[in-house]
């Protein structure tokens, strides 16, 4: 069996690691990551937990998630010795941090990267300085990755990088002051199930206490008491830091999530991930790899890497652009959530070149624009066919991606405004009218940023929009599973879904609108499980006797919203085709124009 760790999508892997795991680890993860705290999924019980320091009011729960719900935009370090193998073994150059499992590497081959892991041009400030530069308000950097490698000088553990590297020298400890210096927050990333070096400790695709070497062969509870547990005491009690981010948790259940939920008390304050395991809920949130189409209730944060890869990957430079960057980051935002956006540095401790453009680029804009991100929080629209809005108090802030060619923005608000500017331009009083429905805002035919323009609009009370077309629609199912009933697409939630019975692997979903609408986009949120399903759609629109295709072809397993050439009708359809699993969608919505 051969692993890569190309993306998770694209790891195919994955699903008979899923398998093999039998503790159903991926499925827990992510089911956790992406429902809202209210929905618990799959057998998953996703609780509002209190936070760190166990249980706590609403208004303590507020104060302590303060700074991280203002604070929008952070940056991921994934770093450790894979970056000296950096993407290559053998001839195949499609590794990350993933190597040593994916190309089931020995524990000793795999321990000599150690002896060239030696960062003498690593620069924690100048590190702090580029994140704080690029609008970044906290860092989350790998204290120890799934390879069980610790950056600071552990106890528990000979493997770490005062040990067992030339450089000898805590890495954490520099980073931690260097970003609170500048006034950033900073946190630990611990893989705490996961390690691929230390006897017992969970190794993917395979029975507790085995491995792909006689090295592996141990104790996984020997693992958790002598290496984890200690670990976890050495980062929360020698680093003053403000987040732990913890990591696919393999075999983690009740009994041994407890010593680890309870050493978070040591740090008062702490917010931590919702993935240490069992029904711990923690504070966040974390979809990976992908911006949930309609945004989760709760606090969450979407993690992405910049390129493919979390760790450094020299032959990879499948870039995502600046301005895709930018508008994720909007958008994001617009839905509710942090950006928390990866960097991969070299084994020298460098940021590659690549990513400095793009911090370079998002802190450009972000300069003129943070007004309109740090703060904000869900904007009122489902959908925007020309970008995304986001919301501060009685400000809505309309982030413009595509600038109407006609110089009339249309804003799809039954309130009224009380006044509209560019951000760029607040003394410059741009023009509001209404047409019946909706709000249109004279703009000036060039748009102020060729990437995300934001326009100001101030409105006479609480935002009022238009209620969806599929509002009160009637969904027939060629199929459906009990509890995942047709009418779930319809219920303005991902937590409830249409989902047809195992055995079958197509479905179709007859849609009645209550009128004939026009319908200018359309959005899927799929149930998300893990292994992705690959999932394929066709949405048609009903013409005469037949049905006419409006939009087709593969999902990326997170659902997917488009735009549509507008088209007038009451009935459409839409067919699910899956390849593993059973088809169906967590929540369809069809769009007007504005
Ligand atoms: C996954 C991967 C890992 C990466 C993480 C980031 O769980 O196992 O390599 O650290 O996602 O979210």
């Amino acid at each position: 069996m051969k692993l890569t760790n190309r993306s998770p999508v694209a790891a195919p892997g994955r699903v008979l690691l899923a398998l093999l795991c039998g503790a159903g680890l991926w499925g827990v993860r992510v089911a956790a990551a992406a429902k809202p705290k209210d929905a618990p999924a799959e057998g998953v019980t996703v609780e509002a937990e209190a936070g760190a320091a166990g249980k706590e009011t609403p208004e303590q729960r507020d104060a302590r998630m303060a700074w991280w719900r203002d604070a929008k935009f952070g940056l991921f370090l994934h770093w450790g010795v894979y970056a000296v193998p950096a993407g290559k073994y053998g001839s195949e150059t499609n590794y990350g941090e993933w190597i040593m499992r994916s190309a089931t590497i020995p524990v000793a081959t795999y321990r000599e990267f150690a002896a060239q892991f030696n960062p003498v041009k690593y620069d924690p400030m100048r590190w702090a300085q580029l994140a704080q530069d690029a609008g970044m308000k906290y860092i989350v950097i790998t204290s120890k990755h799934h390879d069980g490698f610790a950056l600071y000088p552990s106890a528990a553990s000979k493997w770490n990088i005062a040990d067992a590297t030339p450089y000898k020298k805590d890495l954490l400890g520099p980073l931690v002051s260097a970003a609170h210096d500048a006034g950033l927050k900073i946190g630990f990333y611990y893989s705490q199930a996961q390690d691929w070096n230390n006897p017992g400790g969970a190794k993917s695709g395979f029975k507790e206490g085995e491995g792909w070497d006689a090295a592996h062969k141990g104790d996984y509870d020997a693992y958790l008491k002598k290496v984890a547990e200690p670990q976890v005491r050495e980062l929360l009690t020698r680093y003053p830091i403000d987040i732990l981010w913890w990591d696919t948790p393999m075999y983690m259940d009740a009994k041994r999530i407890a010593p680890f939920a309870a050493l978070l008390g040591l740090r008062p304050g702490l917010v931590t991930n919702n993935r240490l395991g069992g029904s711990f809920g923690g504070d966040t949130a974390t979809p990976e790899q992908f911006v949930p189409v309609t945004g989760y209730k709760g606090d969450w944060e979407t993690c992405m890497t910049m390129n493919r890869h979390w760790g450094y990957n020299a032959y990879d430079q499948d870039w995502k652009s600046s301005a895709d960057l930018i508008r994720k980051l909007a958008d994001i935002c617009a839905k509710g959530g942090n950006f928390l956006l990866n960097i991969g540095p070299t084994a020298e401790g460098e940021f590659p070149p690549a990513c400095v453009e793009r911090l370079r680029d998002m802190g450009r804009w972000l300069r003129v624009n943070g007004a309109a991100i740090y703060g904000t929080r869900a904007g009122p629209f489902v959908q925007l066919s020309w970008g995304t809005a986001t919301r501060k108090g009685g400000k809505l802030f309309l982030h413009v991606f595509d600038w109407p060619a006609d110089g009339k923005l249309k804003v799809p608000l039954k309130n009224e405004a009380k006044s509209a500017a560019l951000l760029v331009a607040p003394e410059k009083p741009l023009a509001v009218t209404r047409e019946s429905e909706r709000l249109v805002i004279s703009v000036p035919p060039a748009a102020p940023d060729a990437v995300d323009s934001v326009v100001v609009l101030e409105l006479e009370g609480e935002p009022v929009t238009l209620p969806l077309p599929t509002v009160g629609a009637q969904a027939k199912a060629s199929a459906e599973q009990k509890g995942s009933e047709a009418a779930n697409v319809f219920d303005g939630t991902s937590a409830k879904r249409w989902r047809a019975p195992a055995n079958v692997k197509s479905a179709t979903l007859e849609i009645a609108l209550a009128q004939p609408a026009t319908i200018a986009g359309f959005g899927l949120d799929e149930p998300d499980v893990w292994p992705r399903m690959r999932q394929a759609y066709t949405l048609e629109v009903a013409e005469g006797e037949g049905w006419r295709k409006l939009a087709g072809g593969p999902t990326d397993g997170h659902g997917l919203k488009k735009n549509l050439t507008p088209v007038t009708a009451q009935k459409f359809r839409l067919t699910m085709t899956c390849e593993k699993g059973a088809p169906g969608v967590a929540e369809l919505q069809l769009y007007r124009a504005e």
